[in-house]
């Protein structure tokens, strides 16, 4: 992991003692399929109905591959995401390869309702992160609503995937989405976290790319938010840093840094400044050659990103920026991870 931290302490002296916006990468996301086997009713970019337009788009096994190497020469941590990527036949192929390719850290999300299918990716992951929303409505599904036994199933795989973290190396993330007026069913999934012994993660509903403004007037979302941030105080399992979470409720600045969380699509284009702006651009990775070569045809083309953005609520983007900005929360965050590890 020495070229995550190497690029952290670049990152945080930049940002410290200059008004430079070129920070480096340090977590690569790869959306390895536009396809899923879901419609969650707020998922604006994916999902089943939407499948035949994309057909025929993503990147073939080898051609993936060979992306991988590009981010593997700039980053040291892969999160692979979606669609949903078990829709991938060669899920676990890729995932082996990003691990030869020398990434030090692999994350991946997945609705698990086919987890069990990809049975060896559990090998090759650092971090496992499911999303579920609600123990009783799956996540607003029409087909999950459909049939019960599809929930009860994608529960049944959770509970099966916390037992084997420790005999297969990895950490079991559970991810909800919270909604307005349904911040009960984020706790009850909070709870089964703490049963189950996987991590809770909370992420703000996004409606057009930004926040719900709908969430941010529901006081039942601060007091829960207020009640994650006293639990991860307690040395209970919830993920995020303190200062992400005290974010996640009061949508203050914070003045993003894009460039340290790039993100790559199915068909291997770069997302430059980020791929929230509503005008960002795309760039080709495997045409450019290289991570760096279409970084910089992306920077020609664009120009600098924003200096003071802080329009969406992505955790990756958010996250990273403010521990960029914050290097005392980062060591704050470090000490607590040491003293609930010693209890
Ligand atoms: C697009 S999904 C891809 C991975 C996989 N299919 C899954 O659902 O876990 C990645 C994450 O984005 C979240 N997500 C999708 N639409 C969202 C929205 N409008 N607001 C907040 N999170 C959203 C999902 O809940 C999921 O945790
Ligand atoms: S499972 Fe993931 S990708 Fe599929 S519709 Fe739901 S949020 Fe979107
Ligand atoms: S805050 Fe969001 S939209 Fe703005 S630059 Fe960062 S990632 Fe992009």
């Amino acid at each position: 992991m020495n070229k995550l931290l190497l690029a952290y302490l670049r990152n945080a002296v930049r940002a410290k003692f200059s008004r430079s916006q070129w920070f480096e990468p340090m977590v690569a996301t790869l959306y390895v399929t536009p396809f899923c086997n879901l419609r969650c009713t707020y998922c604006e970019d994916f999902g089943a109905q939407r499948n035949d337009d994309y057909r025929g788009q993503a990147l073939a096994g080898e051609k993936q591959k060979r992306v991988i190497e590009m981010l593997a020469q700039v980053s040291d941590v892969l999160y692979v995401t979606g669609g949903e990527p078990t829709m991938r036949a060669d899920l676990t192929d890729l995932l082996r390869h990003a691990r030869a390719c020398g990434f030090g850290y692999l994350a991946m999300n997945t609705n698990a309702v086919t987890l069990r299918d990809h049975e060896g990716v559990l090998d090759e992951l650092d971090m496992l992160v499911v999303s579920l929303d609600s123990l009783e409505h799956g996540r607003f599904d029409s087909v999950l609503a459909e049939s019960p036994g599809t929930i009860r199933a994608v529960i049944d795989n959770v509970r099966w995937a916390a037992r084997l973290q420790r005999d297969r190396g990895f950490t079991l993330s559970i991810t909800s989405v919270v909604t307005p007026y349904r911040v009960d069913e984020a706790r009850r999934v909070r709870d089964f976290c703490f049963e189950i012994g996987a991590q809770f993660a909370a992420q703000h509903l996004s409606i057009g790319r930004l926040p719900s403004v709908e969430l941010d007037n529901d006081p039942e979302f601060h007091r829960f938010m207020e009640e994650l941030l006293a639990d991860k105080r307690r040395g209970l399992p919830i993920s995020g840093s303190e200062l992400y979470l005290r974010r996640t409720r009061t949508m203050e600045p914070y003045a993003c840094t894009p460039t340290v969380a790039p993100h790559v699509d199915w068909k291997g284009r770069l997302a430059y400044p980020c791929r929230e702006l509503p005008n960002h651009i795309q760039v080709d990775m495997l045409a450019a050659g290289s991570y760096a070569a279409a970084f910089a045809e992306a920077k020609r083309r664009y120009g600098p990103p924003p200096s003071d953005c802080s329009r969406c609520g992505e955790r990756c983007y958010v996250e990273l920026s403010m521990l960029v900005r914050k290097p005392t929360a980062l060591a704050r965050e470090a000490l607590g991870y040491l003293r609930a590890r010693a209890t």
